[in-house]
């Protein structure tokens, strides 16, 4: 992908697959969008996918299958106990990682349910370079605390670093030094909610000899590693040449335990966690059947098993795992260019949107973020993901944490849109830039206490969405 040029010189990402099923989609009238907003209580989860035009809420279990991986489906060995399938499945994760041990989860959160319920013991901490929404969630229901290490640079909202996931690795010796049980150290590949930012091989090194010092347990969340395998190829020093599959197993090297979701990490939907160690393996084996099922599907279809298998496999193919970056740097470059303000360096996953900077008049207990999702949809039928301060949860006291930061994202689920829809998302959402004054808060009007950004439900807190729908009707006339 990366190695053709255009005569022109323009820097047109060219997609290295063609595709051959499609699936029809439908984009609703302007005042039709503000009505299925309304309807789905301001919150794009809530929205039903036959009114959405552009699916941008994740890149999680959506991503565009090969014909390899559909033709593998068909040969999928349905069996309850010793399937063929599970075995071609545990044994290309033990050729990539070199891990001998697999346990079968039906996604990320599973294994991180699995993990916790194993480690995590109340008044341990789990330093992290930042957190994720489920995996905070298992280690504080267990009355673990979450520390997260992030480099100051990776919370800065523009920049030209490269790898804005990296941990603080000092930091993580002094914690580690005033003996406070850390339960596991975990290391989150692409990190998610601060722009699908990568860390390091060099920094991953660092985390290690931390590691090896205190004698703590290096647990890999690996969901987005095919991001991150993209950008150590592309920024780190002397990588641009290592095969894709040597990098993975250096990563790998470095870890005691792996986990990831295959809903992201081969492009099919389930998860597991691979092991080194077999006594750390054998108690966490005894909580598979308990809540995921038997140790050869683990909650998974036999069929989404083999779809993984052939995934892992492709991932190690570079024209593969170039195409969302390379479209997200298209989507980040070309909105910079036009204004609108974008975190950078573009990272994985998808197009990070500023909300606080986009939405500054708006008071980040209205949820900014929350509220240029809900904007973006009226816009353009185009459905984005909070990643702000209604991502967080509230403090056991009913306080609000604030979110370090506001962010619309609009993921980019591979293979999945052509560069003229991405161009018409760009489109869209310059417009709203331009008219950005219109767009008003969210208030919550039902809440629940956990994980609240899946099913709350919120209002607006004026007729602001109204005005937000004439003036695209004034501007763009009648156009969809
Ligand atoms: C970094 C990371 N970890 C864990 C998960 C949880 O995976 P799942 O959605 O399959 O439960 C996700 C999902 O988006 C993720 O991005």
């Amino acid at each position: 992908m990366t190695q053709v040029k255009f005569h022109s010189g323009a820097a047109i990402p060219l997609e290295m697959h063609k595709v051959r099923i499609v699936q029809k989609l439908r984009l609703l009238p302007v005042e039709d969008r503000v009505a299925a907003m309304n309807a789905a209580g301001n919150n794009t989860f809530l929205l039903q996918n036959a009114d959405v035009f552009m699916d941008m809420l994740t890149d999680s279990g959506v991503n565009a299958m090969s014909d390899r991986q559909q033709s593998a489906m068909l040969l999928a060995d349905d069996a309850y106990a010793g399937s063929a399938t599970y075995t071609r499945l545990a044994e290309k994760l033990r050729e990539i990682f070199g891990m001998e041990f697999f346990l079968p989860t039906h996604q990320g959160r599973a294994a991180e349910n699995i993990i916790s319920e194993t480690l995590v013991t109340p008044g341990s901490v789990v330093p992290m370079n930042y957190h994720f929404t489920t995996s905070k969630a298992h280690i504080t229901h267990r009355g673990g605390e979450v520390v997260e290490l992030i480099r100051p640079e990776g919370l800065e909202v523009t920049s030209t670093l490269g790898f804005k996931g990296n941990l603080d690795a000092a930091a993580l010796a002094e914690l580690a030094a005033s003996g406070r049980h850390i339960a596991y150290v975990r290391v989150e590949l692409g990190t998610n909610l601060i722009g699908g930012q990568p860390l390091s091989l060099a920094n991953l090194r660092e985390i290690r000899q931390v590691c090896d010092e205190f004698g703590l347990l290096l647990v890999l969340d690996a969901s987005l590693l095919a991001d991150n395998l993209y950008f150590i190829r592309e920024r780190e020093p002397g990588y641009a040449d290592v095969p894709v599959a040597a990098i993975a197993r250096e990563i790998a090297d470095l870890s005691d335990v792996l986990y990831f979701s295959a809903r992201k990490l081969g492009h099919a939907r389930g998860g597991g966690i691979c092991l080194r160690e077999r006594a750390l393996h054998d108690r966490m084996r005894s909580l598979v059947p308990f809540f995921e099922g038997f140790l050869t599907y683990g909650g998974m279809s036999v069929r989404e098993m083999e779809a993984i298998t052939v995934g892992l496999e492709e991932t190690m193919d570079p024209d593969m795992i170039s195409q969302g970056p390379l479209f997200i740097r298209y989507m980040v470059d070309s909105l910079v260019a036009r204004g609108v303000p974008m975190i950078t360096p573009a990272g994985g996953l998808g197009a990070h949107v500023n909300a606080m900077e986009f939405l500054a008049h708006v008071p980040q207990t209205q949820y900014p973020a929350g509220a240029l999702a809900a904007a973006l949809y009226i816009a353009g039928g185009i459905r984005g993901m909070e990643r702000g301060t209604m991502s967080e949860q509230r403090n056991p006291d009913g306080s609000e944490p604030l979110a370090n930061m506001e962010l619309l994202r609009l993921a980019l689920p591979r293979r999945v849109f052509t560069l003229s829809q991405v161009e018409y998302a760009i489109d869209r959402l310059t417009w709203l830039h331009e008219n950005r004054e219109l767009v008003g808060g969210l208030e919550f009007v039902e809440e629940p206490p956990v994980l609240r950004f899946f099913y709350g439900r919120l209002e607006p807190t004026s007729d602001w969405q109204q005005q937000l729908a004439a003036k695209f009707r004034a501007d763009f006339g009648d156009s969809l």
